[in-house]
């Protein structure tokens, strides 16, 4: 598949489930605006089938190349971020992986259950399944007890968490306090935990997100609505340098994690 193709393949299963992207989009187009985008995300397990090596490797074939390295403590995280020194005005690719073996020993047991059943399939196969995972109900609840990511993976597995307009581009919104009170005018849910604009500029980014949508999702014994993916919306300034920041700032997007919390999701 060539690069282009594979980040229509993302973004169409991602705009599928989450409509709010799609009425952001359309809010944006009809002032005229056409949409860059910073980075996509995703999500994955600590663990050398399925690891941030084996997401670093299969797009270093597309001319990505690491980056940064970032450690959510909190949220029990690795991340790296990768930008494409072919093009770098594609996105860039964030990719985080849970420390899933510092979880309890039921969750362990559940996540290695799961990681085992998908031995063998190369990310390319896991990102054209669906449904990868198949833990049941009362797992998740389990899982998300404990870490909402983790239950989040199991549920979704291996595939776009969420897409991000980059506000600098935008044409007739000036930064993300702007932009927030027009989400809040047409009553797109915002993240609130921590601010809704998480970062400053003397970090050098400043972000929002969307509330996560939900979806009907079928777990091995029933049907039930979870959250699923959710949009951002990142405003970068210059370091002294003059060189516009392309990072990402941990303490800030630790918050932007609980865009799919369960609790918080409505
Ligand atoms: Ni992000």
């Amino acid at each position: 598949m060539k690069l282009r193709e594979l980040l229509k393949f993302f973004w169409d299963d991602y705009i599928d489930i989450t409509p709010v992207a799609h009425e952001v989009h359309k809010l944006l187009k009809e002032r005229g605006e056409r949409i860059t985008n910073d980075h996509i995300a995703f999500r994955t397990f600590s663990h050398s089938d399925i690891g941030l090596d084996v997401f670093e490797n299969f797009f270093k074939v597309y001319g990505y190349v690491k980056s940064g390295e970032y450690n959510f403590e909190l949220k029990k995280l690795n991340a790296i971020h990768l930008e494409n020194i072919i093009d770098p005005s594609l996105p860039k690719i964030f990719i985080s992986e849970l420390r899933y073996k510092e979880l309890s020993e039921n969750s362990i047991s559940i996540i290695e259950r799961e990681i085992t059943r998908i031995k063998g399939l190369s990310l390319e196969e896991l990102f054209a399944q669906k449904d990868i995972f198949k833990v049941s109900s009362i797992e998740y609840k389990e899982l998300i007890s404990e870490s909402e990511y983790a239950g989040w993976l199991c549920a979704l597995g291996l595939r776009a968490n969420h897409f991000t307009v980059f506000v600098n581009d935008l044409k007739s919104i000036t930064g993300l306090d702007e932009l927030n009170k027009l989400l809040i005018n047409k009553n797109i849910p915002l993240n609130k935990s921590g601010g809704i604009i998480k970062g400053s500029p003397s970090e050098y980014l400043e972000q929002t997100s969307t509330m996560a949508n939900k979806r009907e999702i079928k777990f091995t014994d029933k049907t039930m609505s979870v959250p699923t993916c959710y949009y951002e919306f990142a405003r970068r300034y210059n370091m002294p340098s003059g060189e516009l920041f392309h990072g990402f700032v941990t303490q800030s997007a630790d918050k932007i994690f609980e865009s799919t919390d369960n609790e918080l999701v409505k």
